[in-house]
């Protein structure tokens, strides 16, 4: 174990959302994709993907801690990340004591907040590793698909949570808790604009994306889910517009991350992303500083201008300010 998981939180457990429209959100995680899961609590509504990875959503009530969005009327409400070692889970409890009130709950989680005062939680995951079987493809010279159509994706089903992206006053303040207190690893950065960072030494290229908001204060931009190909993104989206939810942005491909995507708007206050073939990184991964160019956003995508050197799409609502960029 190394210092830079002393605390092994190995990725993200769960996202609670408070809404105005309970219904209407309920409606969108079903069609996303997600699996509906009796909470025993008829406030709650849960849902899983495939690896347990749960999204939690109960109605606004702003005069209530635990149903009040972090900004606005609906949107985040607590991020849980998911600890693979009880030791762990205690040592989080006795650092993050030392300087802010942290509640245990029945089962064992640590409730607090972060340093811009977003509130997480840390329990024992509840996630378990789904493997699925490879897509094979045909390259010239290396035929890998013989005698077998290619699978057909009539909708998606998200195999995990991936990350998350959160607009912050500035991006290196809001990752100094992150990096300092609870080791997370920068894998790459965006100009002045934002920092990626991954909870653990190996696995996902980033779990938390902050980026600099060109409205001030803290708002949650996008939760991001795996799927298991481009296919499946495409499938997935495809199916979503027809349902009728509009498209936030994609699809595409992310130049940082090198992921496939296609972001939805939701009714929780923030899009949501279908996910596929992002970096896995190690500890010899390199960090890259990018600059902010035109593509910076994605490599590949339809409806957004690129080459007349003016950033389009997301990238666009983000602040040119300088952050401090913490080594981790
Ligand atoms: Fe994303």
């Amino acid at each position: 174990m190394t210092s830079a998981n002393r605390f092994t939180i190995d990725g993200v457990d769960r996202i609670k959302f408070a809404v105005e429209k309970l219904d209407d959100a309920c409606r969108f995680a079903t069609d996303w994709g997600l699996t509906r899961i009796d909470s025993g609590d008829a406030s709650s509504k849960l849902f899983r993907t495939a690896d347990g990875s749960e999204v939690e959503i109960v109605e606004t009530d702003l005069s209530v801690s635990g149903r009040r969005p972090i900004i606005n009327a609906s949107g985040l409400c607590e991020i849980t990340w998911g600890v693979t070692d009880p030791d762990g889970l205690a040592r989080l409890g006795d650092m993050l004591s030392k300087d802010r009130e942290v509640s245990v709950d029945a089962a064992g989680g640590l409730h607090t907040v972060d340093d811009l005062g977003i509130p997480i939680a840390f329990r024992m995951t509840r996630r378990h590793t789904v493997v699925l079987e490879p897509t094979r493809f045909n390259s010239p010279g290396r035929p890998d698909r013989i005698n077998s159509r290619a699978p057909r994706y009539e909708a998606a089903q998200p195999t995990e949570i991936s990350h998350m992206a959160i607009g912050v006053d500035n991006a290196g303040d809001a990752s100094r808790f992150y990096i300092e207190r609870l080791g997370f690893i920068v894998s790459d950065h965006y100009a002045n604009r934002g920092m990626f960072l991954r909870c653990a030494p190996r696995g996902n290229h980033h779990h938390l994306f902050f980026m600099n908001g060109k409205a001030p204060g803290t708002r949650f931009n996008h939760l991001a889910f795996k799927v298991r190909d481009i296919h499946e993104v495409i499938g997935g989206g495809q199916r979503l517009d027809g349902l009728g939810w509009k498209t936030f942005a994609g699809p595409g491909r992310h130049t940082v991350s090198s992921a496939c995507f296609w972001y939805f708007n939701t009714p929780l206050g923030c899009a949501w992303e279908y996910a596929a073939d992002e970096d896995i990184v190690t500890e010899t991964w390199e960090t890259k500083d990018f600059a902010a160019t035109a593509d910076i956003f994605s490599e590949w995508t339809f409806g957004l201008e690129k080459s007349d050197g003016r950033l389009r799409g997301p990238i666009a609502h983000s602040k040119d300010a300088p952050i401090e960029k913490t080594k981790s």
